[in-house]
């Protein structure tokens, strides 16, 4: 499948579209920004780990029942998706307090939930992601109260499903964030990436971040954390 036209340039992906108007190509880019586009850096070799790792994660979701965009890998970069439009929510599951969630609530991160808590934030950069409840991502009809449960659904199930793999390789998964889209015929699908960009992944025995926290943060060792964590995976699946 060749790439045509691109159609649209993120913040870490580009999107090309291909011969099948139902068919796009996205491809991984080593840039990184973190707190809405305000701090801009290079992450050498992401784009390939992001992808791959992004693929591998989602051909197991696939595998227990979550549909997602993921058709096929192309190459180190460029992976063959599914044409979706976005739904412009943020889905974040956590399991662990971290980041943001640490900050508005005034608590310490690595406290552990009894349960995981889902969290929708508005996907627009113009106004920071704003965090909203259902009710507010209803009125703005920004979802169907149908698709809202089943995104819920289909993100609890992916917080059980990676916690469980990420558990395998020694590594905690403390939160994430998902994307859903919908197919031509209202499908929804899981879409856009799972990566350490996405995801917050804390070494089990040592708490050590091994994500993008560490280019929000400064705390150096950002390459390796991608490749450790990378590494664990694939010995893993
Ligand atoms: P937060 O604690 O900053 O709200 O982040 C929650 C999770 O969402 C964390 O795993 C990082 C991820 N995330 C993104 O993927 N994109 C974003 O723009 C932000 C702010 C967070
Ligand atoms: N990627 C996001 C941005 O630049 C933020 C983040 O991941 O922290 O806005």
């Amino acid at each position: 499948m060749e790439k045509k036209e691109m159609l649209y340039e993120g913040k870490a992906k580009k999107v090309y579209a291909t011969e099948d108007p139902q068919q796009l190509i996205v491809s991984y880019k080593d840039d990184a920004t973190a707190f809405n586009g305000l701090k801009k850096g290079t992450i050498t070799g992401k784009g390939v780990i992001n992808n791959r790792m992004s693929n591998l994660l989602m051909a197991r979701l696939e595998k227990d029942g979550i549909p997602t965009h993921l058709i096929k890998e192309l190459n180190d970069r460029e992976t063959l998706v599914k044409k979706v439009s976005i739904v412009p929510l943020e889905v974040i599951v956590r399991n662990i307090s971290a980041g943001s969630f640490a900050k508005r609530y005034g608590v310490e991160e690595g406290i552990v939930f009894d349960q995981p808590t889902f969290e929708l934030s508005y996907k627009n950069d113009d106004l920071g992601d704003p965090l909203m409840n259902d009710d507010h991502a209803l009125a703005l009809k920004l979802a169907t109260p149908e698709e809202l449960a089943l995104i819920r659904r289909y993100a609890l199930t992916v917080d059980k499903l990676m916690q469980e793999v990420w558990a395998e390789c020694g590594v905690t998964l403390v939160d994430f964030k998902l994307e859903f889209g919908r197919l031509d015929d209202g499908t929804i699908v899981l879409a856009d990436e799972i990566s350490p960009d996405t995801c917050r992944l804390w070494d089990s025995e040592t708490h050590e971040k091994l994500d993008k926290d560490r280019f929000r943060r400064d705390m150096g060792g950002v390459e390796a954390a991608y490749e450790q964590v990378m590494s664990r995976l694939t010995q893993h699946l």
